[in-house]
């Protein structure tokens, strides 16, 4: 189902010009209490300061030396010594988690090739279409959890037909259904992943939404990446959109990360001449803003809007599955995030209802996506209601 999010949107817009009730809960960006984009004041004040210097001349293509330092330590948090030590390591910088997506699809894979997605999954098949690629898919759920068996079972069947697979894992806070792998699910897939030792596996590991989970330590999970094996190259997609809510500045990286000292030797040449031949350079600015959250002084004011952010989307789902629950609106399983899906075999139908009422949501196969991050409580209020009318 090829869906424009982003035009869904300007369609809401639109129609909350006339009427200011309708509510926008198309698009995966962070909206306040009272419908405003100003989430995290220290970034706004950052951006504002940041000099000349920081801001017009071309960057390094991969971010240079200090970027690449900082997103490899930001991402891996008190944990980056130990990956360090048993692991190499490298990063690039990329116009959002999009970029290192896309340039990904693009270093590893050849036309026709499939790309392992699951079957409830954020926009990969643009990225595959792009790249002229098919995707192979698993099954997510089963019952409450993530359906192992499935990962399992078709990675061997594709794993028969295709030497060098990219597997793709989207975690935490899966985009659309909000579900967080247990620290257990994520291990057994990495043994899975291990498994396959007679292909070359990357593991493209997506972690758009790493701080929006409600896990008490939300980077621990990359512990269990020191037991890979070297026929697996990670590559973990950091989305800046998502980390500082600067969704229209384009920052993001590929950090590449293998027990293969030649899969992180190749990498860099192979991400920078992708840029080169694409984006170019990912914008000055971003890298700047990066670097100036790594620095201690700075990332505390960081830190603080963003426990408010968390708190405030954390609220939110839990009115919305606290009411769905109460009516019996079906969703996915759901633990953290900025998105819920609720279950129906006619999304369309829904979404085109709903729309004529007021309410903007996005239709996907077997349900239609909310996104919590954009609508205020007040607005969820009665909205599971609203809903199940239409089902
Ligand atoms: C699951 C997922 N991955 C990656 C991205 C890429 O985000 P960006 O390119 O804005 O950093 C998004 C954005 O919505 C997403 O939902």
């Amino acid at each position: 189902m090829a869906i424009d999010i982003l035009q869904i949107s300007r369609n809401a817009l639109e129609h909350q010009k006339k009427d200011p009730s309708v509510i926008n809960a198309s698009i995966g960006m962070f909206f306040d209490e009272d419908r405003k984009i100003s989430g995290m004041p220290a970034v706004s004040k950052a951006l504002r300061e940041l000099p000349d210097m920081s801001v017009m001349p071309y960057p390094a293509v991969d971010g240079g030396k200090a970027f690449k330092d900082n997103v490899i330590s930001w991402t891996f948090g008190e944990y980056e010594q130990r990956i360090r030590e048993e692991m190499y390591v490298d990063a690039c910088a990329t116009p959002g988690g999009s970029g290192a997506i896309a340039s990904t699809f693009s270093v590893y894979s050849k036309p026709n090739d499939y790309i392992f997605v699951s079957n409830i999954r954020w926009q990969y098949d643009r990225f595959a279409d792009r790249a002229h690629v098919r995707l192979y898919e698993h099954n997510m759920f089963k019952d409450e959890g993530f359906d192992l068996e499935s990962f399992d079972e078709s990675l061997r069947e594709l794993c028969k037909i295709q030497k060098q697979v990219i597997v793709i894992v989207n975690d935490p806070c899966h985009n659309p259904t909000g579900y967080t792998l247990s620290h257990y699910e994520f291990k057994r897939i990495v043994d899975i992943l291990n498994k396959y030792d007679q292909n070359d596996i990357v593991f493209l590991y997506d972690v758009a939404y790493l701080e929006y989970t409600s896990e008490t330590d939300n980077r621990i999970k990359v512990l269990e990446l020191l037991t890979l094996k070297e026929h697996v190259m990670t590559v973990l997609a950091f989305s800046g959109s998502k980390t500082f809510g600067v969704y229209g500045l384009r920052l993001g990286a590929a950090i590449g990360l293998s027990k293969n000292k030649k899969h992180i030797e190749n990498f860099r040449p192979r991400f920078v001449n992708e840029a080169r031949g694409s984006w170019s350079a990912t914008p000055t600015i971003s890298i700047e803003l990066l670097n100036h959250f790594s620095k201690k002084e700075n990332f505390e004011a960081f830190a603080k809007d963003l426990i408010k952010i968390k708190e405030i989307v954390q609220k939110r789902s839990e009115s919305f599955i606290k009411q769905a629950k109460e009516i019996g609106l079906q969703t996915h399983p759901f633990k953290s995030g900025f998105y819920v899906i609720v279950l129906t075999d006619h999304p369309m139908e829904v979404y085109e209802k709903l729309a004529q009422d007021g309410v903007y949501v996005v239709p996907m196969e077997k349900g239609i996506r909310i996104a919590l991050c954009s609508i205020s409580l007040k607005e969820i209020d009665g909205l599971p209601k609203r809903i199940m009318k239409f089902l």
